[in-house]
C-alpha cells in the first residue's frame, strides 16, 4: 500500500512536470510570438532541426520533449550499460557524449564467453534468459548512485528481452524518484515490453519511454532520440 503511495506520488510528480514543462514552452511560445510582433525579431529554429538535419521535422511533442532534455540536462546524470560485443556500448558512449555524462559498464563477475553467449539450448545465456529468478553477479558498484537524479540504462536484447545481470543491477540500488531511461540495441527484435518488464525491480522510479537502436546507430541516431524522449505508458 505504502509502495503504491509512492509510485502514485512518483508518477503524479512526473504527470505534473511535463504538464507544466508543457504549458511553460506553449506560454515561451506565446511570449516569443509577441515579442517577434513587437520587434520584428526573427524566431530561432527549433532545437530539433538545428541539432538533427537528417532526421524528421520534431512531432507536436517535441516542445515538451526538448524542455525533458533540458531538464534532464540540468539533472545529474549517469549513463550505464551492459554490453558483450559492443553495439550498447557505442550507443552508450554517444549518449554520454552528448550529455556531457559519466559511464558505467555493468561488468559481469563471470565473463560471458563465446559458447555462453551461442545460440544452443545449453548455453548460458539460454539458461539465464529461461529462468527469471537468475541474478548474474555484477563486479563492482556504482560510487555514489545517491547523486545521480536521471539514469539512462542501456542494453542488449536477448531472446527478446532485457538480460537478467540488468534485473540485478536494479535490484542493487534504490531508484526511488529517480528517472530511469531504458534504451537497448538488437539484431532486429523491437523493445517490445522489455523496458517495460524492467519497472517491476524499480518501481518507485519514474519510466521513460524505451528506444531501441540497430547495430551501429551512429550519435545522429542519438541525438535525435535524445530530442524526442516521452514518459512510459506505463
Ligand atoms: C544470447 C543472445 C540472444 C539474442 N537474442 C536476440 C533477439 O531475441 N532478437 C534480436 O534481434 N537480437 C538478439 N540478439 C542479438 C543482440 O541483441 C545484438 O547483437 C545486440 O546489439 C548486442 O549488443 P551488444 O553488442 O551490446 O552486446 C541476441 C544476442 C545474444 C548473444
Amino acid at each position: 500500500m505504502l509502495h503504491l503511495r509512492s509510485r502514485l506520488f512518483s508518477w503524479f510528480s512526473m504527470l505534473t512536470l511535463v504538464i507544466s514543462l508543457g504549458l511553460s514552452a506553449f506560454m515561451a511560445a506565446e511570449a516569443s510570438a509577441d515579442a517577434t510582433e513587437a520587434n520584428a525579431t526573427p524566431v530561432a529554429a527549433p532545437i530539433a532541426n538545428v541539432i538533427s538535419p537528417n532526421y524528421p521535422i520534431a512531432s507536436p511533442t517535441t516542445a515538451v520533449s526538448e524542455h525533458l532534455l533540458k531538464k534532464i540536462q540540468a539533472s545529474k546524470v549517469l549513463v550505464v550499460y551492459f554490453s558483450t560485443s559492443g553495439h550498447t556500448k557505442q550507443v552508450a558512449e554517444a549518449t554520454a557524449q552528448i550529455l556531457q555524462a559519466p559511464l558505467y559498464a555493468i561488468t559481469p563477475a563471470q565473463p560471458y564467453t563465446e559458447e555462453d553467449l551461442a545460440d544452443a539450448d545449453t548455453a548460458r545465456t539460454r539458461v539465464e534468459q529461461d529462468n527469471p529468478n537468475l541474478r548474474p553477479a555484477i563486479l563492482g558498484k556504482v560510487e555514489q548512485m545517491a547523486d545521480y537524479e536521471v539514469v539512462f540504462l542501456g542494453y542488449p536484447i536477448w531472446k527478446g528481452q532485457a538480460p537478467r545481470i540488468i534485473s540485478t543491477f536494479l535490484e542493487s540500488y534504490d531508484f526511488t524518484n529517480k528517472i530511469i531511461v531504458p534504451f537497448c540495441t538488437s539484431y532486429s527484435s523491437p523493445i517490445g515490453d522489455s523496458d517495460l518488464k524492467l519497472h517491476a525491480f524499480a518501481p518507485l522510479a519514474g519510466w521513460l519511454e524505451g528506444m531501441r537502436f540497430a547495430p551501429g546507430s551512429d550519435s545522429g541516431a542519438v541525438d535525435y532520440w535524445l530530442h524526442h524522449l516521452t514518459l512510459s505508458p506505463n
